[in-house]
């Protein structure tokens, strides 16, 4: 059985380290995909790791994650918030979908409360800052464990 997780990143965490630090911290998410790679050999997890601005290119990947991949854990960045489009694409995947946030959106403003996302996630984590990333991929490796 497949143990590959894909990890997805949406618009703007290419600036991470760099935007709002206050809010997202100083690691980048090379420093974040690292990490990933670290914890995913010490769970016997293969790893994609991607990052994109277009709406497209992360429904592409989820399309290709129905061939290929056990678990996706996405961070959609504002396309949380906005795209049914990524909602429509999860539901046609069949396997683990975690969503991931750094910051605590809850604890934001309120267009930031809904999430299309977690109408397919199976968990939600936010506001653990970047470790949330390692986070998921244990739950990840735990469901994965679990099912044998
Ligand atoms: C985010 C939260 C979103 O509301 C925001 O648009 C992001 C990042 C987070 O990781 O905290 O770009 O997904």
């Amino acid at each position: 059985m497949s143990r590959l997780v894909h990890v997805l990143n949406g618009p703007n965490l290419n600036l991470l380290g760099k935007r709002q630090p206050q809010i997202y911290g100083s690691e980048t998410l090379a420093d974040v995909e690292a990490a990933c790679r670290t914890l995913a050999g010490e769970l016997k997890l293969e790893l994609r790791f991607d990052q994109s601005n277009r709406e497209y290119e992360l429904i592409d990947w989820i399309h290709a994650a129905r061939e290929t991949a056990a678990a996706i854990v996405i961070n959609p960045g504002a396309f949380t918030h906005t795209s049914i489009a990524i909602l429509d694409a999860l539901n046609a995947f069949d396997g683990i979908v975690i969503e991931c946030h750094i910051s605590n959106v809850h604890k934001r403003e309120s267009f930031r409360h809904h999430s299309y996302v977690s109408l397919r996630a199976d968990g939600v984590i936010a506001g653990f800052g970047t470790q949330g990333y390692a986070l998921s991929l244990r739950r990840v490796a735990h469901l994965l464990d679990a099912k044998g």
